[in-house]
């Protein structure tokens, strides 16, 4: 029995000129599941989310949506995501309920009062509704912004580096809001450079290491790949950054 992907992504490549940043990524997320994107700094996290978001184009292989494709359905693509990048989309003069408003009468939904206030409810800013978002913390910002992100419904969410920049307390805020969605059967594909963090939230983890996924499991199936003679010396569980160091430093080995 398969579970049917809502994030499909096959044999997709992607250059910068000379640079050949994805040499032929394959990856599938399943509906109400948070998959985490792991990679170095320039690993091409960002440039695979903004191919699922139809901001890049692809230059080889497929990639599917909530069922359509990227390159010939962008428009439906579009309806059916929400993407939140690693710079906030808050206007810091407008309260937080006015920035969900006025992002609600853009997108012509009807009642934006009222899904503004239950938004703020469900993201826990109805106290703070009224008071300018320049005067959130970081967390309460981040927060704000998935939920504007989240304003038409979208059935798949994309976070790049949802926490990047965060404290601990903020950052476990939004984890907290992310595995809600989650959940709730929204599909999540979010990039990370934290390995906490894709250890504390995700159904899957993806390895993105010289343009392709070399390695995608949950983490019990990834620390199965730690050579033996790593695991010798880690008495404990392995934690990922383990796994992550020896999958990255070696992975010729059939790995993935
Ligand atoms: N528009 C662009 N033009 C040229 N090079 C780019 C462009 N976007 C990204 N790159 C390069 O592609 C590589 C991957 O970038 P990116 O996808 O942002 O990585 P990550 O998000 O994993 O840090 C980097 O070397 C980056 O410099
Ligand atoms: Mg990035």
């Amino acid at each position: 029995m398969t579970v049917p992907s809502v994030i499909d992504v096959s044999a997709v490549e992607k250059s910068f000129g000379d640079l050949a940043v994805l040499r032929g990524v394959d990856l599938d997320v399943e509906r109400g599941s948070v998959l985490a994107l792991l990679g170095s700094n320039g690993a091409g996290k960002t440039t695979l989310v903004n191919i699922l978001s139809t901001l890049l184009r692809l230059d080889a292989g497929s990639a599917r949506v909530a069922g359509f494709d990227v390159a010939s359905q962008p428009g439906k693509v579009r309806e059916s995501i929400s993407l939140t990048g690693q710079f906030a989309a808050v206007d810091e003069v407008l309260t937080g309920r006015e920035n969900l408003v006025l992002i609600a009468r853009l997108r012509h939904v009807p009642d934006p009062g009222r899904v503004a206030d239950d938004l703020l409810e469900r993201f826990d800013l109805t106290d703070a509704a009224t008071r300018r978002a320049g005067t959130y913390s970081g967390g309460m910002r981040r927060r704000l912004d998935i939920a504007m992100s989240l304003v038409a419904d979208p059935p798949v969410i994309l976070l790049d580096e949802p926490t990047t920049g965060l404290d601990p307390q903020s950052r476990a805020e939004v984890w907290r809001t992310v595995r809600a969605l989650a959940d709730g059967g929204t599909t999540v594909l979010l990039t990370t450079q934290y390995l906490d963090e894709a250890e504390q939230l995700a159904d899957r983890i993806a390895i993105l290491h010289e343009g392709r996924i070399i390695v995608n499991g949950t983490l019990v199936e990834l620390a199965q790949l730690l050579p033996a003679s790593t695991v010798e010396y880690v008495e404990k569980r392995p934690t990922l950054e383990e796994i992550f160091l020896a999958v990255v430093g070696d992975h010729g080995g059939g790995l993935s």
